[in-house]
């Protein structure tokens, strides 16, 4: 089964894909997790996406495209979730080609709800584990009050570089431009599917199982 999980920053993409691996075994592809991994090890293309992302601005097609590319050649699971990709329509017909290639299928597109409003909020109190990954939040889930990571113990707790308000400006303004309009060719496909997510972590999971099962 492969699913794309689309929605603004801080919808609650990489909070759901982690448990869908946890309880699924399927793979997680987050094109921004790979474009930040690129950047702490220093990689050229690492150097060269840092100022867009902190800005808020999307990176290349190409770059993400073949990030995506390199992935679905090596990953195994019983299935991906696209989170963060694709982002623009190019990348949705990229993406289309790949899965074909592969003779594989989309099985849905979760769109996950959220006003703006909560979304600045998200985004400003958001943490995450560099070790695990595991993602926080200051007020509905702090990290525990040693400092340490409760699901792998490490103190390496991060903000990012692009959590701040002028970079999320930004974010939202190409997610309403660029990647507002793959609801509706997700729609015309009839492979689209909404869940609230305005409720809490919980509930947004046990609607998106629903919908999976
Ligand atoms: P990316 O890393 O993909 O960031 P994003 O889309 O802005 O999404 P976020 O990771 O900010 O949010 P999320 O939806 O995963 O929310 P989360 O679960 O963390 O992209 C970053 C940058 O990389 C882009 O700006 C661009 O430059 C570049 N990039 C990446 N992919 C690209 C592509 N395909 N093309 C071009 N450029 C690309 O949750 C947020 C917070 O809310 C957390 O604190 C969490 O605990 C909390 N929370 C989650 N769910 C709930 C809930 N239901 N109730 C209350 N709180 C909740
Ligand atoms: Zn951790």
């Amino acid at each position: 089964m492969n699913i794309i999980l689309l929605g603004p920053p801080g919808a609650g993409k990489g909070t759901q894909a982690r448990r869908l691996v946890d309880e699924r075994g399927m793979v997680q592809l987050s094109t921004g997790d790979m474009l930040r991994e690129a950047r702490t090890s220093g990689t050229e293309m690492g150097r060269k996406v840092a100022d867009v992302m902190d800005r808020g601005e999307l990176v290349t097609d190409e770059i993400v495209i073949g990030l995506i590319e390199e992935k679905l050649d090596h990953e195994e699971g019983t299935g991906f979730i696209f989170d963060g990709f694709p982002r623009t329509l190019p990348q949705a017909d990229a993406l289309a080609e790949l899965l074909t290639r592969k003779g594989q299928e989309l099985d849905a597109v979760i769109e996950i709800r959220v006003d703006d409003a909560a979304l600045v909020e998200r985004i400003s109190g958001r943490a995450t584990c560099g070790n695990c990954g595991e993602v926080y939040h200051d007020v509905t889930k702090p990290v525990p009050a040693d400092g340490k990571c409760a699901v792998c113990g490490s103190d390496d707790i991060r903000r990012r570089a692009d959590d701040n308000a002028e970079s999320l400006k930004q974010r939202l303004l190409e997610y309403y431009k660029k990647t507002s309009p793959l609801l509706g060719y997700y729609y015309a496909k009839g492979e689209l599917r909404g869940v609230d997510g305005m409720a809490e972590i919980d509930s947004v999971s046990q609607e998106i199982g629903a919908i999976l099962s």
